[in-house]
Protein backbone atom coordinates (compact mmCIF):
# COMPACT_ATOMS: atom_id res chain seq x y z
CA UNK A 1 0.00 0.00 0.00
CA UNK A 2 1.26 3.56 -0.48
CA UNK A 3 2.02 5.40 2.44
CA UNK A 4 1.20 9.13 2.50
CA UNK A 5 3.31 12.02 2.30
CA UNK A 6 4.08 14.92 4.20
CA UNK A 7 4.17 18.58 3.50
CA UNK A 8 6.11 20.94 5.75
CA UNK A 9 5.62 24.27 4.97
CA UNK A 10 2.85 23.68 3.04
CA UNK A 11 1.10 27.27 2.99
CA UNK A 12 4.64 29.16 1.59
CA UNK A 13 4.46 29.92 -1.85
CA UNK A 14 5.89 26.78 -3.06
CA UNK A 15 4.37 24.27 -0.37
CA UNK A 16 0.65 25.42 -1.60
CA UNK A 17 1.16 24.90 -5.03
CA UNK A 18 3.07 21.15 -4.03
CA UNK A 19 0.23 20.20 -2.24
CA UNK A 20 -2.60 20.87 -4.82
CA UNK A 21 -0.04 18.76 -7.38
CA UNK A 22 0.51 16.20 -5.32
CA UNK A 23 -3.10 15.99 -3.94
CA UNK A 24 -4.02 16.05 -7.67
CA UNK A 25 -1.69 13.11 -8.03
CA UNK A 26 -2.10 10.57 -5.40
CA UNK A 27 -5.50 11.82 -3.67
CA UNK A 28 -6.34 14.48 -1.40
CA UNK A 29 -6.33 12.00 1.87
CA UNK A 30 -2.78 10.64 0.99
CA UNK A 31 -0.73 14.27 0.98
CA UNK A 32 -0.75 15.79 4.37
CA UNK A 33 -0.23 19.56 4.47
CA UNK A 34 1.38 21.51 7.80
CA UNK A 35 2.55 24.23 8.58
CA UNK A 36 3.11 26.78 11.56
CA UNK A 37 0.10 28.78 10.79
CA UNK A 38 -3.04 28.41 8.57
CA UNK A 39 -2.90 29.49 4.99
CA UNK A 40 -5.62 30.18 2.75
CA UNK A 41 -8.40 27.87 3.65
CA UNK A 42 -8.99 25.94 0.08
CA UNK A 43 -5.45 24.44 0.92
CA UNK A 44 -6.51 23.49 4.01
CA UNK A 45 -9.99 22.33 3.69
CA UNK A 46 -8.89 20.10 0.67
CA UNK A 47 -7.28 17.84 2.57
CA UNK A 48 -5.61 17.21 5.56
CA UNK A 49 -3.55 19.98 7.65
CA UNK A 50 -1.83 20.06 10.71
CA UNK A 51 -0.49 22.84 12.95
CA UNK A 52 3.50 21.71 12.90
CA UNK A 53 6.38 23.58 14.25
CA UNK A 54 8.91 21.99 12.19
CA UNK A 55 11.73 22.31 14.69
CA UNK A 56 9.93 20.31 17.35
CA UNK A 57 11.16 17.17 16.72
CA UNK A 58 8.81 15.21 19.28
CA UNK A 59 5.75 17.02 16.94
CA UNK A 60 7.30 16.22 13.97
CA UNK A 61 7.89 12.57 14.86
CA UNK A 62 4.47 12.01 16.35
CA UNK A 63 2.84 13.51 13.14
CA UNK A 64 5.12 10.99 11.01
CA UNK A 65 3.84 7.84 12.81
CA UNK A 66 0.24 9.36 12.91
CA UNK A 67 -0.26 9.78 9.80
CA UNK A 68 2.13 6.97 8.50
CA UNK A 69 4.23 9.16 6.70
CA UNK A 70 7.04 7.96 4.25
CA UNK A 71 8.08 11.10 2.26
CA UNK A 72 8.36 14.40 3.15
CA UNK A 73 8.87 17.35 1.68
CA UNK A 74 10.68 20.19 3.68
CA UNK A 75 9.51 23.61 2.65
CA UNK A 76 9.60 25.76 5.62
CA UNK A 77 12.83 28.19 6.10
CA UNK A 78 13.02 31.73 6.38
CA UNK A 79 14.74 33.59 3.09
CA UNK A 80 17.63 35.77 2.30
CA UNK A 81 16.17 38.98 3.44
CA UNK A 82 14.21 38.43 6.74
CA UNK A 83 17.18 35.86 7.68
CA UNK A 84 19.67 39.00 7.59
CA UNK A 85 17.29 40.45 10.66
CA UNK A 86 17.03 37.71 12.15
CA UNK A 87 20.31 35.80 12.01
CA UNK A 88 20.29 32.83 14.68
CA UNK A 89 15.99 32.23 14.28
CA UNK A 90 16.69 31.75 10.79
CA UNK A 91 19.92 29.32 11.81
CA UNK A 92 17.30 27.38 14.23
CA UNK A 93 14.85 27.22 12.11
CA UNK A 94 16.76 26.25 8.62
CA UNK A 95 19.06 24.15 9.99
CA UNK A 96 16.57 22.21 13.30
CA UNK A 97 13.94 21.33 10.68
CA UNK A 98 16.31 19.37 8.66
CA UNK A 99 17.88 17.39 11.55
CA UNK A 100 14.69 16.44 12.72
CA UNK A 101 13.71 14.98 9.14
CA UNK A 102 17.30 13.36 8.70
CA UNK A 103 17.64 12.03 11.85
CA UNK A 104 13.90 10.36 11.34
CA UNK A 105 15.35 9.17 8.02
CA UNK A 106 18.24 7.73 9.19
CA UNK A 107 16.04 5.58 11.74
CA UNK A 108 13.81 4.42 8.98
CA UNK A 109 10.88 6.20 9.72
CA UNK A 110 10.60 7.90 6.81
CA UNK A 111 11.75 6.41 3.60
CA UNK A 112 12.72 9.34 1.30
CA UNK A 113 13.73 13.60 1.44
CA UNK A 114 12.90 16.52 -0.88
CA UNK A 115 14.87 19.60 0.57
CA UNK A 116 15.47 22.85 -0.83
CA UNK A 117 18.64 24.74 -0.84
CA UNK A 118 18.98 27.60 -3.51
CA UNK A 119 21.27 30.00 -5.43
CA UNK A 120 21.73 31.87 -2.34
CA UNK A 121 24.79 29.10 -1.39
CA UNK A 122 26.83 30.80 -3.98
CA UNK A 123 29.02 33.87 -3.22
CA UNK A 124 30.53 37.05 -4.69
CA UNK A 125 33.90 34.76 -5.18
CA UNK A 126 31.58 32.46 -7.81
CA UNK A 127 31.93 32.85 -11.51
CA UNK A 128 28.30 34.89 -12.38
CA UNK A 129 27.87 33.43 -15.79
CA UNK A 130 26.67 30.21 -16.01
CA UNK A 131 27.83 29.37 -13.29
CA UNK A 132 28.83 25.57 -12.67
CA UNK A 133 27.27 22.81 -10.59
CA UNK A 134 30.82 22.40 -8.52
CA UNK A 135 32.82 25.38 -8.15
CA UNK A 136 33.70 28.17 -5.10
CA UNK A 137 31.09 28.52 -2.69
CA UNK A 138 31.71 31.04 -0.41
CA UNK A 139 28.02 32.64 0.49
CA UNK A 140 27.67 35.84 2.12
CA UNK A 141 24.10 35.61 3.92
CA UNK A 142 22.79 33.90 6.35
CA UNK A 143 20.61 32.35 4.42
CA UNK A 144 22.88 30.94 2.39
CA UNK A 145 25.12 29.79 5.06
CA UNK A 146 22.27 27.41 6.12
CA UNK A 147 21.91 25.81 2.40
CA UNK A 148 25.12 25.67 1.97
CA UNK A 149 25.52 23.91 5.50
CA UNK A 150 22.26 22.00 4.63
CA UNK A 151 23.96 20.25 1.34
CA UNK A 152 26.64 19.59 3.07
CA UNK A 153 24.66 17.74 5.79
CA UNK A 154 22.05 16.09 3.29
CA UNK A 155 25.26 14.30 1.19
CA UNK A 156 26.72 13.38 4.72
CA UNK A 157 23.59 11.89 5.88
CA UNK A 158 23.50 9.92 1.92
CA UNK A 159 26.70 8.81 2.18
CA UNK A 160 27.26 7.39 5.96
CA UNK A 161 23.31 6.38 6.76
CA UNK A 162 21.81 6.02 3.22
CA UNK A 163 19.50 8.59 3.37
CA UNK A 164 17.38 8.83 0.40
CA UNK A 165 17.59 12.82 0.31
CA UNK A 166 16.78 14.87 -2.63
CA UNK A 167 17.49 18.40 -3.49
CA UNK A 168 17.16 21.31 -6.44
CA UNK A 169 19.20 24.75 -5.94
CA UNK A 170 15.91 26.49 -6.99
CA UNK A 171 16.33 30.23 -8.91
CA UNK A 172 13.90 32.56 -7.98
CA UNK A 173 10.68 31.34 -7.93
CA UNK A 174 7.61 33.43 -9.31
CA UNK A 175 3.77 32.13 -9.27
CA UNK A 176 0.66 34.20 -8.89
CA UNK A 177 -1.10 31.53 -6.14
CA UNK A 178 0.52 32.34 -3.29
CA UNK A 179 2.82 35.39 -2.52
CA UNK A 180 6.85 34.85 -1.96
CA UNK A 181 7.68 36.03 1.79
CA UNK A 182 11.19 37.59 2.79
CA UNK A 183 13.34 36.70 -0.30
CA UNK A 184 15.64 39.45 -2.57
CA UNK A 185 13.98 37.90 -5.38
CA UNK A 186 10.70 38.38 -4.30
CA UNK A 187 10.60 41.70 -6.75
CA UNK A 188 10.09 39.25 -9.81
CA UNK A 189 6.16 38.85 -7.99
CA UNK A 190 5.92 42.32 -6.56
CA UNK A 191 5.94 43.66 -9.91
CA UNK A 192 2.76 41.79 -11.64
CA UNK A 193 0.47 43.03 -8.58
CA UNK A 194 1.65 46.01 -8.63
CA UNK A 195 1.48 46.45 -12.70
CA UNK A 196 -1.96 45.23 -12.46
CA UNK A 197 -3.56 47.11 -9.04
CA UNK A 198 -1.33 50.73 -9.35
CA UNK A 199 0.21 50.58 -12.75
CA UNK A 200 3.36 51.41 -11.27
CA UNK A 201 6.18 49.62 -9.18
CA UNK A 202 9.13 50.94 -7.14
CA UNK A 203 11.80 48.16 -7.33
CA UNK A 204 14.51 47.33 -4.55
CA UNK A 205 16.66 46.34 -7.01
CA UNK A 206 18.90 48.31 -9.43
CA UNK A 207 17.84 47.91 -13.36
CA UNK A 208 20.55 45.64 -14.15
CA UNK A 209 20.87 43.27 -11.43
CA UNK A 210 20.11 39.98 -13.46
CA UNK A 211 19.58 36.74 -11.39
CA UNK A 212 18.11 33.44 -12.25
CA UNK A 213 14.61 33.11 -11.81
CA UNK A 214 11.96 30.55 -12.61
CA UNK A 215 8.30 30.10 -13.30
CA UNK A 216 6.14 27.82 -10.33
CA UNK A 217 5.35 24.99 -12.85
CA UNK A 218 8.58 24.35 -14.24
CA UNK A 219 9.94 24.78 -10.14
CA UNK A 220 7.01 21.68 -8.96
CA UNK A 221 7.84 19.44 -12.12
CA UNK A 222 11.65 19.59 -11.69
CA UNK A 223 10.80 18.69 -8.09
CA UNK A 224 8.52 16.11 -8.92
CA UNK A 225 11.10 14.62 -11.80
CA UNK A 226 14.17 14.36 -8.97
CA UNK A 227 11.77 12.59 -6.59
CA UNK A 228 10.51 9.97 -9.07
CA UNK A 229 14.08 9.70 -10.78
CA UNK A 230 15.19 5.83 -10.19
CA UNK A 231 18.05 6.75 -7.08
CA UNK A 232 20.83 5.00 -9.39
CA UNK A 233 20.28 8.63 -11.24
CA UNK A 234 20.32 11.07 -8.50
CA UNK A 235 24.03 11.42 -8.72
CA UNK A 236 24.28 14.75 -6.81
CA UNK A 237 23.52 14.57 -3.07
CA UNK A 238 24.15 17.90 -2.35
CA UNK A 239 22.15 19.58 -4.42
CA UNK A 240 21.28 20.44 -8.04
CA UNK A 241 21.95 23.44 -9.70
CA UNK A 242 18.19 24.34 -11.47
CA UNK A 243 17.76 26.57 -14.33
CA UNK A 244 14.89 28.69 -15.91
CA UNK A 245 15.65 31.97 -17.46
CA UNK A 246 17.54 34.92 -16.32
CA UNK A 247 16.70 38.80 -16.54
CA UNK A 248 17.58 41.94 -15.11
CA UNK A 249 14.10 44.60 -13.60
CA UNK A 250 14.88 46.31 -16.66
CA UNK A 251 13.33 43.16 -18.58
CA UNK A 252 10.89 42.43 -16.68
CA UNK A 253 9.39 45.59 -16.93
CA UNK A 254 9.75 45.46 -20.81
CA UNK A 255 7.97 42.26 -20.77
CA UNK A 256 5.26 43.78 -18.89
CA UNK A 257 4.88 46.80 -20.96
CA UNK A 258 4.71 44.93 -24.18
CA UNK A 259 1.43 44.31 -22.70
CA UNK A 260 0.22 46.97 -20.07
CA UNK A 261 1.86 49.96 -22.10
CA UNK A 262 1.45 52.54 -19.83
CA UNK A 263 3.19 50.54 -16.67
CA UNK A 264 6.50 52.20 -15.20
CA UNK A 265 9.32 51.20 -12.97
CA UNK A 266 11.22 53.32 -10.76
CA UNK A 267 14.10 51.85 -8.31
CA UNK A 268 15.04 52.23 -4.96
CA UNK A 269 17.86 49.98 -4.01
CA UNK A 270 18.30 48.69 -0.58
CA UNK A 271 19.72 46.34 1.24
CA UNK A 272 18.92 43.18 -0.88
CA UNK A 273 20.74 45.17 -3.67
CA UNK A 274 24.13 43.75 -1.98
CA UNK A 275 22.47 40.14 -1.34
CA UNK A 276 21.50 40.38 -5.39
CA UNK A 277 25.11 41.39 -6.30
CA UNK A 278 26.62 37.90 -4.34
CA UNK A 279 24.47 35.53 -5.99
CA UNK A 280 24.67 34.36 -9.80
CA UNK A 281 23.52 35.59 -12.96
CA UNK A 282 22.67 32.64 -14.68
CA UNK A 283 23.10 29.15 -14.21
CA UNK A 284 24.18 26.05 -15.29
CA UNK A 285 22.02 22.71 -15.08
CA UNK A 286 23.85 20.46 -17.30
CA UNK A 287 24.15 18.17 -14.33
CA UNK A 288 20.21 17.86 -13.89
CA UNK A 289 19.73 17.99 -17.99
CA UNK A 290 22.08 14.76 -17.79
CA UNK A 291 21.75 13.06 -14.24
CA UNK A 292 17.52 13.06 -14.67
CA UNK A 293 16.47 14.73 -17.80
CA UNK A 294 15.84 17.72 -16.64
CA UNK A 295 14.51 20.97 -19.10
CA UNK A 296 12.59 24.18 -18.65
CA UNK A 297 9.90 25.32 -20.64
CA UNK A 298 9.23 28.79 -19.45
CA UNK A 299 10.66 31.76 -20.45
CA UNK A 300 9.96 35.59 -19.36
CA UNK A 301 7.76 36.40 -21.82
CA UNK A 302 5.55 33.11 -21.56
CA UNK A 303 5.75 34.14 -17.72
CA UNK A 304 4.75 37.39 -17.92
CA UNK A 305 1.35 36.42 -19.81
CA UNK A 306 0.45 33.91 -17.85
CA UNK A 307 1.07 35.94 -14.36
CA UNK A 308 -0.88 39.29 -16.36
CA UNK A 309 -3.64 36.95 -17.12
CA UNK A 310 -4.28 34.89 -13.50
CA UNK A 311 -3.36 38.02 -11.31
CA UNK A 312 -5.67 40.11 -13.53
CA UNK A 313 -8.81 38.12 -13.51
N1 LIG B 1 14.18 33.25 -3.55
C1 LIG B 1 15.09 33.12 -2.47
C2 LIG B 1 15.38 34.41 -1.82
O1 LIG B 1 15.32 35.40 -2.50
C3 LIG B 1 16.38 32.52 -2.95
O2 LIG B 1 16.34 31.16 -2.72
O3 LIG B 1 15.71 34.44 -0.67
Amino acid sequence: MQKNILIIGACGQIGTELTYTLRAIHGNDKIIASDIREGNSELVQSGPFELLDATDLNAVEELVAYHEIDEVYLMAAMLSATAEKFPMRAWNLNMNSLFNILNLAKEKKISKIFWPSSIAVFGPKTPQQLTPQNTIMQPTTVYGISKLSGEGWCEYYFNKFGVDVRSLRYPGLISWKTQPGGGTTDYAVEIYHKAINEGHYTCFLESNTELPMMFMDDAIRATLELMNADSKKVKQRTSYNLSGMSFTPAEIAKSIQAKIADFKISYKPDFRQEIADSWPSSIDDTSAQKDWGWKSKFDLAKTTEIMLQKIGS
